[in-house]
């Protein structure tokens, strides 16, 4: 089997060196979401390995994974779930802490935004070490979710993250890479 092109998203994403911090080279989707081909595209073959599979919602991580994933559940007919950083969803939350590439962070996803047995598919621009995923999988999980899969427009394979999503017995898909 021929490995997809991928040169349509790779060619549309920009990269910032130096940010937010010395020594990151930054994977700016806002070029890609700006092209309007692009973003269908993008949306597309995201949503496309999903048509048909049973999924009761998609879960957004804050703050580009909220672009994605309302597109997504938009084109899958499928609820919407946010899970976002401290402060910022108003009713009760179920929070976890993760490791950054560059940092610490935490996440919070609503206690009542999933129901027990949902089937969830999660979604960001992107996975580098996959502290940010996990949090996210191990919030849905402990809302009592099924993560059914995981989609990521850019995967940073060098950083294992991918492999860190699947190591806990997730599908993992990526439109693109960069090394
Ligand atoms: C970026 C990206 C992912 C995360 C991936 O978000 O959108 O959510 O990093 O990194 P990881 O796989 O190493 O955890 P960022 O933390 O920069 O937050 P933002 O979306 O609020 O800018
Ligand atoms: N999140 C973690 N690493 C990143 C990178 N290199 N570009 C964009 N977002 C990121």
């Amino acid at each position: 089997q021929k490995p997809m092109a991928t040169e349509w998203a790779t060619s549309r994403i920009r990269t910032v060196p130096d940010f937010p911090k010395a020594g990151i080279q930054f994977r700016d989707i806002t070029t890609l979401l700006a092209d309007a081909r692009g973003f269908r595209k993008a949306v597309d073959e995201l949503v496309q390995p999903y048509v048909g599979v049973a999924i009761d919602k998609v879960a957004g991580i804050e703050a580009r994974g909220f672009i994605l994933g309302g597109a997504i559940a938009h084109q899958l007919a499928c609820g919407f779930i946010p899970i976002r950083k401290p402060g910022k969803l108003p009713y009760r939350t179920i929070s976890q802490s993760y490791q950054l590439e560059y940092g610490e962070d935490c996440l919070q996803i609503h206690e009542d935004a999933i129901r027990s047995g949902d089937l969830v598919l999660l979604t960001d621009d992107l996975i580098a070490t996959g502290g940010t995923a996990e949090a996210a999988v191990k919030l849905i999980r402990q809302a009592g979710g099924t993560v059914v899969a995981a989609c990521f427009v850019i995967d940073l394979p060098d950083l294992g993250g991918a492999q860190k999503i699947r190591d806990m017995g997730i599908e993992v898909i990526s439109l693109c890479h960069f090394d």
